[in-house]
């Protein structure tokens, strides 16, 4: 693709929401080619492309590489209102809208993420919630009382899925100590090791 070559020129944010608008605006691309797309516009996304291939979420079921858009696009809603709620979002988690390096606040940027995550894209692949992720076996016991709450059959949570799942697809190097996390850093870790050892 030949977008993949350019540089960023354009202020980040502006790219962030022309990524978001295409994406949302092609529902008919396939997963692979809006995930190129999203993290090709701007390389500081190829970081979020590389750690989502080393993360659970690398994949769907039946093994298609999963897209930026299956989780970040709300299936309900036109690209324009995802353009206000992105810029809303996002404008602050930037630190640099203009200049280069261009540097990116993830630790900022995961708030305003977490909120605006759809649980109706999580939940179209998590149909069962009293089911683990394999949909295999029955959820652990924290996990079905977590939901219970979410479902409002016993308390109640007031999180989205994204504000109690943290780190299902991307992971800073700054959440990378944390136990719950140890796994998917390993990955990464190996990875990382492998481009670095050629
Ligand atoms: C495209 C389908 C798809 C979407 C969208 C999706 N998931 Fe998943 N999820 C999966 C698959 C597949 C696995 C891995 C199952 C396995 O272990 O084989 C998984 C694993 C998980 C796990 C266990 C592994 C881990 O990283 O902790 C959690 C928790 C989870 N998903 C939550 C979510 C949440 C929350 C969202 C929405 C932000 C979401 N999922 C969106 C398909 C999806
Ligand atoms: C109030 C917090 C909370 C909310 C909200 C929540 N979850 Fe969970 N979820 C948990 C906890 C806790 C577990 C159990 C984790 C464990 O056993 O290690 C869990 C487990 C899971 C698992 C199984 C993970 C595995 O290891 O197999 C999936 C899948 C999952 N949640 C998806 C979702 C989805 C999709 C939503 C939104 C519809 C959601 N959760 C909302 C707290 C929450
Ligand atoms: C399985 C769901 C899922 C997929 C697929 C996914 N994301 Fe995310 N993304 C999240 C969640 C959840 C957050 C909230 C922060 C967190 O907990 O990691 C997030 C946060 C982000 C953030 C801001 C926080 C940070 O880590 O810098 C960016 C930027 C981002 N995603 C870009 C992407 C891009 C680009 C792709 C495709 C290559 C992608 N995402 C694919 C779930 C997903």
């Amino acid at each position: 693709m030949a977008e993949q070559k350019k540089t960023c020129g354009l202020p980040i944010l502006l790219a962030g929401i022309l990524a978001v608008l295409i994406c949302g605006a092609y529902p008919l691309m396939s997963a692979t080619s809006s995930m190129s797309f999203c993290s090709s516009v701007c390389h500081e996304m190829g970081v979020h492309r590389e750690e989502l291939r080393s993360s659970a979420h690398a994949r769907d079921k039946d093994g298609k590489e999963t897209g930026c858009a299956q989780c970040h696009i709300p299936s309900g809603f036109g690209p324009r209102y995802m353009a206000v709620k992105i810029y809303s979002g996002i404008k602050d988690g930037f630190v640099h809208l203009t200049g280069s390096p261009v540097n990116l606040d993830r630790a900022a940027l995961q708030i305003s993420a977490r909120r605006f995550i759809d649980d109706d894209n999580c939940r179209g692949c998590h149909a069962d919630l009293h089911r683990d992720a394999k949909g295999e076996k029955e959820i652990s016991d924290i996990g079905g009382i977590s939901h219970d709450a979410y479902l409002g059959k016993n308390g109640q949570a007031k999180s989205n899925c994204a504000g109690c799942h943290a780190n299902i697809a991307h992971l800073p190097e700054f959440d990378r100590r944390l136990e719950v996390n140890r796994d998917f850093a390993e990955r990464i870790r190996n990875k990382e090791a492998l481009r670095n050892a050629k």
